[in-house]
């Protein structure tokens, strides 16, 4: 029970690495605030931790507005009575180069993916210091360590979460907040499916994701989920500002 104890807000909680991580964080004893723009989702996210005697609640949120996030941050203090884990892991893909990304493509990808992230921080971090302490985890890619063609949106919007994870650590460390990020290689999750689907041949468009890493396979939600686990745990109360990759060996090479 390493989270026993601990109130953890998670975003884009009702799907993939986010779920992952709400069932997770439940099992360790945290009281889990699933926070999704997808009610669906998020309630079904919900009903799977209640389901194993975990606590729960959803939040309706779109992490791009900042009076969404507020109220998502409100509603959970009011819910638990503070905050001490932030788990920034909503966020979108789209392909395209400079030239083809068209400018409402590129600023909703950084509203959600980079916006996001400066939105739940600055109205977490106040209860967090309340509290005495907290720590955040922010969810990169190793397309924010290495540059992957044509994705320019998203490759940007994760290079900007790594700058703001190190900013932000060094700006709160005498808050005792802790800042942190976990760079996934591609990971089997409703957004790498859709994206496969969309290929003209995904099954050989799966199959070229998985060769250019050597681990030679996608990752599984669960794996990404423990590093992030790690990373809000005391387990790594020496660790701010740092970057865990986790990703199949992509970035090694
Ligand atoms: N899957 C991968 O291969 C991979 C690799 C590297 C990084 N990541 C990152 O990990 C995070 C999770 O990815 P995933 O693959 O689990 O995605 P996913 O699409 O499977 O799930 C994302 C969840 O976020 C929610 N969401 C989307 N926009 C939102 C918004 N504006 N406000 C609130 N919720 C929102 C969705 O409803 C969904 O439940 C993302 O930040 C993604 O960029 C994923």
């Amino acid at each position: 029970m390493r989270l026993a104890g601990k109130v953890a807000i998670i975003t884009g909680a009702g799907a993939g690495i986010g779920r992952a991580t709400a069932l997770l964080f439940a099992r360790e004893g945290a009281e889990v605030v699933v926070a999704d723009c997808d009610p669906e989702k998020g309630a079904e996210t919900v009903s799977l931790i209640k389901e194993n005697g975990g606590a729960a609640i959803f939040v309706q949120v779109d992490v791009s507005k900042a009076a969404d996030v507020k109220k998502m941050v409100k509603t959970s203090v009011e819910r638990y009575g503070k905050l001490d884990i932030l788990i920034n892991n909503a966020g979108i893909y789209a392909q395209a180069d400079v030239v083809e990304a068209a400018e409402e493509e590129w600023d909703r990808l950084l509203d959600v993916n980079l916006k996001g992230v400066f939105l739940c921080s600055k109205y977490s971090i106040p209860e967090m210091i309340k509290g005495g302490g907290g720590t955040i985890v922010n969810i990169g890619s190793e397309a924010g360590i290495v540059g992957i063609k044509n994705q320019v949106a998203y490759n940007v919007s994760k290079s900007g979460v790594i700058a703001l994870t190190k900013s932000m650590a060094i700006d709160f460390a005498a808050h005792n907040i802790r800042v942190n990020c976990v760079c996934p290689g591609t990971t089997e999750t409703p957004l790498v499916k859709a994206a496969l689907e969309r290929a003209p041949d995904p099954a050989a468009a799966r199959r070229a994701l998985e060769e250019v890493r050597p681990a030679n396979r996608l990752g599984r939600p669960e794996e990404i989920a423990a590093g992030i686990l790690y990373l809000a745990s005391d387990e790594s109360l020496y660790a701010t500002g740092s970057i865990l990759s986790i990703d199949g060996g992509y970035t090694a090479q």
